[in-house]
């Protein structure tokens, strides 16, 4: 088949906490649910043409391993690493491990907050970083992701 007529795959990653979506600090998060921001990049999708794989997990190295598995079935990944950026060399190294370009997305302006949230580890190994817009960081992110791959 023609690259051009193939489905492209974009797996968007979600670190810890963001399950507590819609009740966690909505003053800085938001009131959307995971479930909403799901349905929203589902729907952005459909408008860019690309299949979105959405994925939630609380625990660093389901993040690596889905990274991995990402180097052979997706075309792109925004992720939402949570507090794992913070801390994780890990999720860096994942990062670099794989050819597939990797979008670091935050709701909140990260550099807006307290000052142990201005520094991200994943920063310096994806593509780029979308942070500050709320819900809408995701849709954002999906766009780059669909200019990445084109
Ligand atoms: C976050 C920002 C992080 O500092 C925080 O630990 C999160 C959410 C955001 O989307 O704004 O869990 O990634």
């Amino acid at each position: 088949m023609r690259k051009e007529l193939m489905t492209r795959t974009v797996f968007v990653l979600n670190g810890p906490n963001l399950n507590m979506l819609g009740k966690r600090e909505p003053g800085i998060y938001g009131g959307k649910t995971l479930a909403d921001i799901e349905a929203d990049c589902k729907a952005a999708g459909l408008n860019l043409g690309i299949e979105v794989d959405f994925r939630q997990t609380n625990h660093e190295g389901v993040l690596v391993d889905w990274l991995h598995e990402a180097s052979d079935r997706a075309d792109a990944v925004c992720i939402n690493p949570g507090a794992y950026g913070h801390t994780s060399i890990a999720l860096h190294d994942a990062i670099r491990a794989i050819g597939t370009p990797v979008i670091e997305l935050h709701l909140s302006n990260i550099h807006a907050r307290e000052e142990f949230r201005h520094k991200t580890w994943t920063a310096p190994a994806v593509k780029g970083v979308i942070c500050g817009f709320g819900a809408h960081s995701y849709i954002l992110a999906l766009q780059a992701a669909k200019q990445l791959i084109q």
